[in-house]
């Protein structure tokens, strides 16, 4: 995984190769980017205009609320089954905008944005960070379906499990949104 890599247009690719060719699990900012700069990745100036805009809009209050909305959101979650059976995952985002610099979100943590054990199945995650780190989200369905759950079962109940933790804190549930995706080794 690769946490807090900027100008690296394609990060979920130096993560792969963090995996292949390193003895880590995890790399991360400065390091991130020398090790990418080093496998042939370019640094590449990636703010669009349109979110310089909203950048701009946003300082004039400079409040960290975090939203969560298709236009403010773009995690992107893979799981594959191969001709033989063998699962694969990939995990990949900007993370949620409007955030406090050096905030990590739940998509390069391994076990919460994804998790992928070739035993029993893969999960992955979108939404509101924070409350999928709080209970290892992706590694939660895993261990569900380890348990007998169906991929969907798992995924309600993982979801459940966040909204009782949110209730339980008195947060409005309407400002939470959370999915999961998964995949067991019979390819459900
Ligand atoms: N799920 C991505 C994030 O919270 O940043």
């Amino acid at each position: 995984s690769v946490l807090f890599l900027q100008g690296i247009m394609h990060p979920v690719s130096v993560a792969r190769l963090v995996m292949e060719k390193t003895p880590h699990v995890y790399l991360s900012g400065e390091g991130a980017k020398i090790f990418a700069l080093e496998n042939g990745f370019k640094e590449e100036k990636l703010l669009t205009d349109k979110a310089k805009q909203a950048y701009e809009q946003w300082k004039e209050k400079q409040q960290y609320i975090p939203k969560i909305s298709p236009e403010h959101h773009d995690t992107i979650g893979i799981l594959a089954m191969d001709s033989k059976g063998r699962l694969s995952g990939a995990c990949t985002t900007s993370g949620m905008a409007f955030k406090m610099h050096g905030r990590i979100g739940d998509s390069p943590i391994i076990g919460a944005g994804l998790f992928v054990d070739n035993e029993v199945g893969a999960a992955t995650a979108t939404g509101h960070g924070e409350e999928v780190m709080r209970i290892v989200g992706s590694h939660t369905v895993v261990e569900l379906m380890r348990q007998g759950h169906s991929p969907e079962e798992a995924c309600k109940k993982a979801v459940e499990r966040i909204f009782v933790i949110a209730k339980r804190k008195n947060k409005n549930l309407d400002e939470i949104q959370i999915g999961f995706i998964a995949i067991n080794k019979k390819g459900e």
